[in-house]
């Protein structure tokens, strides 16, 4: 008989958000130079805020393969360093200008632009030292593998790229099927490798790969929904960013094209079919399938 598993989201992800904290408060030791103001904040943007999202999925995942949660955990930090970075820059003048990230003032606000540029292009880098070291796998052939599908999620055909796609919906009105691409790049591309990361690391076949893939595509798409009605509609203090700021920039959103009832209907629609993609596993797909839950129903 199965066994019946219940999931506690919040200490799963406490547990493994404290994981990925003191990897990076290792690796971002102050070296006690005039360095020490950029370890300063890439420490600042990296510890001890956010929801931790992609590491939380690269271990849900690689749970259901057996995958030693240590390798998974370094993954996700490489994702979460590029994801640091991205939230980073996302804030500078040049893009959406904001002053508060996480409950605290923004990089360039604690320190300076240039400091907030040089963090966030250390962070790139160092998701990919992350990576490369053996410690991540044993076969270097996954590590390189890991290191280009990062990449890729990473750069224009991915996060950068979408990125640019938003600054370029501005005042535009899209159709549904153009913000679905922006925000598959935007923010589903390191969702979707957070979820791939998984059978990287287990050297899974691709064909085997398809509901995985389904899963990570709809949890993406319902999760950077969440994030536009938070913006909509999220309370500053919990969210810990300013909201109201998609309007302001006349940005196009899947809230501002679908209005909030749609978007909410659509959401919950992305997760159901999130979770019936992982209809063929037991328990152990469960933290998945409470992380599914959770992205919907989050306000922060
Ligand atoms: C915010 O990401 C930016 C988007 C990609 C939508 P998160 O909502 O995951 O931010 P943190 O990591 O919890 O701060
Ligand atoms: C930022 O999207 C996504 C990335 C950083 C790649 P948003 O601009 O919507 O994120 P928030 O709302 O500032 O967190
Ligand atoms: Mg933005
Ligand atoms: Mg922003
Ligand atoms: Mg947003």
């Amino acid at each position: 008989m199965m066994e019946q598993v219940s999931i506690d989201l919040d200490s799963e992800s406490r547990r493994i958000a404290g994981a990925v904290d003191s990897i990076f408060a290792q690796l971002l030791e102050p070296p006690g130079d005039p360095r020490d103001r950029l370890f300063a904040a890439m420490r600042h943007a990296a510890i001890g805020g956010g929801k931790k999202l992609r590491p939380l999925l690269a271990v849900a995942a690689s749970r259901l393969f057996g995958i030693d949660e240590e390798r998974a955990v370094r993954v996700g930090t490489a994702i979460e360093a590029i994801h640091v970075y991205s939230l980073i820059h996302d804030d500078l003048p040049a893009m959406d200008d904001d002053d508060m990230r996480r409950g605290k003032p923004t990089v360039h606000k604690a320190y300076d632009e240039a400091i907030a540029i040089l963090a966030g292009d250390s962070l790139h880098a160092l998701a990919f030292e992350i990576l490369t070291d053996p410690a991540t796998h044993d076969d270097p052939s996954v590590r390189s593998t890991l290191c280009g599908e990062l990449a890729r999620a990473s750069g224009p055909s991915g996060m950068a790229g979408g990125q640019v796609m938003d600054l370029a919906a501005e005042g535009q009105s899209l159709d549904l099927p153009a913000i679905t691409r922006l925000q598959q790049l935007k923010t589903g591309a390191l969702i979707e490798f957070s979820v791939e990361s998984a059978c990287i690391l287990a050297r899974l076949p691709i064909e085997a790969r398809t509901p995985y893939r389904g899963y990570a595509r709809n949890v993406g798409l319902a999760f950077q929904i969440a994030d536009d009605l938070i913006d909509h509609s999220g309370d500053e203090e919990v969210a810990g960013k300013r909201v109201g700021k998609d309007a302001g920039a006349g940005k196009a959103t899947f809230v501002s094209l679908l209005g909030e009832d749609r978007a909410r209907q659509q959401a919950q629609m992305l997760v159901e079919q999130a979770v019936e993609h992982l209809a063929s596993h037991g328990a152990e797909a469960d933290l998945l399938r409470a992380i599914a839950g959770f992205v919907t129903e989050r306000d922060r």
